[in-house]
């Protein structure tokens, strides 16, 4: 895999220079070699970056630097942006790595995600990374009527593997949790318009793995600039 990455300040909240798009590339996938998702992202920054040479890329791998679940006191100084007082090395550790996350999200405003399909959703690196997106105050509120999301106008493009078939109507569509769960979640945030690229039945065989790669290639060729 082979992954340009111009890094961009990401500990402070709108220290970002110049007028560049900023994209920001995660990948999940726990295979570092053979991995669809990986194979399906780098192609789709590639695609992006075809049109809009300049675009600042910034790459985060949740497999290989995962951020750990989320813990109370963490959580507590997380959502309130600033240590809670009596934090230890490792929770302050993992406080400023969140602020770093949070900072990336915000400031980007394309999104692209390689996102591998584990025991019927995303992986848990990957929900570690949510938890620490998705923060009161900053990517939404809540409001008499409801939840409000705040991170609306982002693009947010989804590059999912799965090794059998959950498409709409197939036996097992009713345990596909992976893409119905980021629907979800980041349309809580603002984010509606999730742009899906999956390739499915890729453990099948091989000649099924090709197919749903060529056909996740043609659609990720086709994905606007
Ligand atoms: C830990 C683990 C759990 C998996 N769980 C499922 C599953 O529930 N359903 C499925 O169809 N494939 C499952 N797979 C297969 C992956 O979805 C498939 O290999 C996919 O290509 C992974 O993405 P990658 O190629 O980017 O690694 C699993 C693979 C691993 C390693």
């Amino acid at each position: 895999m082979s992954v340009t990455s111009k890094p961009f300040v990401t500990d402070a909240i709108g220290q970002l220079g110049g007028n560049a798009v900023r994209l920001l590339h995660i990948d999940t996938s726990i295979k570092t070699t053979g991995s669809l998702s990986r194979e399906m992202s780098a192609a789709a920054v590639e695609r992006l970056k075809r049109e809009a040479p300049d675009i600042a890329v910034h790459y985060r791998d949740l497999a290989a630097h995962p951020l750990g679940d989320l813990t109370e006191r963490v959580f507590a100084a997380h959502a309130k942006g600033a240590d809670i007082g009596d934090l230890d090395p490792a929770e302050l550790s993992d406080l400023a790595e969140s602020g770093k996350v949070l900072a990336e999200f915000l400031t980007s405003e394309v999104i692209v995600m390689g996102v591998a399909f584990y025991n019927f959703t995303v992986p848990s690196s990957l929900k570690a990374w949510i938890d620490r997106i998705c923060v009161a105050g900053k990517t939404f509120s809540y409001s008499a009527s409801g939840v409000i999301g705040l991170a609306r106008g982002k693009r947010v493009i989804v590059l999912l593997a799965r090794g059998g078939i959950y498409g709409e109507g197939s036996p097992n569509g009713r345990n596909e949790h992976a893409e119905t769960y980021l629907r979800s979640v980041f349309s809580v945030i603002g984010i509606d318009n999730l742009e899906v690229i999956v390739a499915e039945g890729v453990d099948i065989s091989p000649e099924l793995r090709a197919a749903a790669l060529e056909s996740a290639m043609g659609s990720i060729e086709t994905l606007a600039a």
